[in-house]
């Protein structure tokens, strides 16, 4: 049998094992191994570290405020896609969109109400999360830059909300935009130039409602995905959760 001939029954006779080992790339180990091995090898897993303390699965002690801020930030960009399908950033149009996303639109007043809710649940649950990481003293060395980077995000969640006020462009969101900008513009010397760069002119109209929007869907989410990646990854840098001084040498 010639030299080419014998390596491609061979390989035809191994076909079976190398297509499973492509997939199950490791010999079989301790049970422990095999658990670390399937955090290590599978993007999704990996995200969690191997072993926690136990002191990061008690439900009373996080009680979930971050995660919960994080999954409604996920529901948020899931329906806010949604939603935009539905509305074009016009001062003609804008007002009008709303209305027949409530009453023209199959489950859209649903929709509309998923997103306004998540939002205001979102900054209420964001800033209890602080509360929580203050109250456990979480903010304290080694994590001090990680409670620097959930500030950012606080800002970014609160300026989320500002911008996605105006978008309805109803009487609430005009006047209130008229007088957060108005606000902004007390800010000593450079008061109106700031209004001036929001409101991209003298008053709350069509260029204020484009740059709303453009922050609103793209600007701001982008900037807060990136803080939670950063937040997340230094919860892990950090050594995992925060834990009481009694529990530090476990
Ligand atoms: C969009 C807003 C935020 C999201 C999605 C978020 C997400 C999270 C998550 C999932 C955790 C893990 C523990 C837990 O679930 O409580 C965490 C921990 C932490 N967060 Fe946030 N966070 C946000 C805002 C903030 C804010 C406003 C602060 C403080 C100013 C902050 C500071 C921290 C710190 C220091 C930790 C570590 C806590 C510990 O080790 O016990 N985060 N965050």
């Amino acid at each position: 049998m010639s030299e080419s001939t014998y390596s491609i029954m061979d390989s035809i006779k191994h076909l079976p094992k190398n297509i499973k080992e492509s997939f199950v790339r490791r010999e079989a180990g301790t049970p422990e191994q095999e658990q670390a091995a399937n955090v290590f090898g599978n993007v999704f897993l990996h995200l969690h570290p191997v072993r926690v303390h136990v002191n990061a699965l008690r439900p009373g002690y996080t009680l979930g405020l971050g995660l919960i801020s994080f999954y409604l930030f996920l529901i948020l960009v899931l329906s806010g896609i949604l939603v935009m399908f539905y509305y074009t950033p016009s001062t003609e149009l804008a007002y009008q969109n709303m209305k027949d996303l409530e009453y023209v639109v199959s489950f859209g007043v649903v929709l509309r109400n998923v997103h306004r809710w998540s939002a205001h649940a979102m900054v209420a649950l964001a800033f209890l999360h602080m509360c929580r990481v203050f109250y456990t003293g979480a903010y304290k060395a080694p994590r001090e830059f990680n409670w620097v980077i959930g500030v950012c995000l606080l800002i970014v969640t609160l300026f989320l909300s500002f911008t996605g006020y105006l978008l309805p462009w109803d009487q609430l969101a005009f006047w209130a935009v008229t007088v957060g900008s108005n606000i902004a513009s007390y800010m000593p010397w450079i008061g109106d130039k700031v209004r001036f760069l929001m409101l991209g002119g003298n008053e709350v109209g069509q260029m204020a409602l484009l740059r709303f929007y453009v922050l609103h869907v793209a600007v701001l989410p982008l900037i807060a995905a990136v803080l939670v990646g950063v937040h997340f990854w230094r919860i892990r840098k950090d050594g995992g959760l925060s834990r009481p001084p009694s529990q530090l040498e476990d």
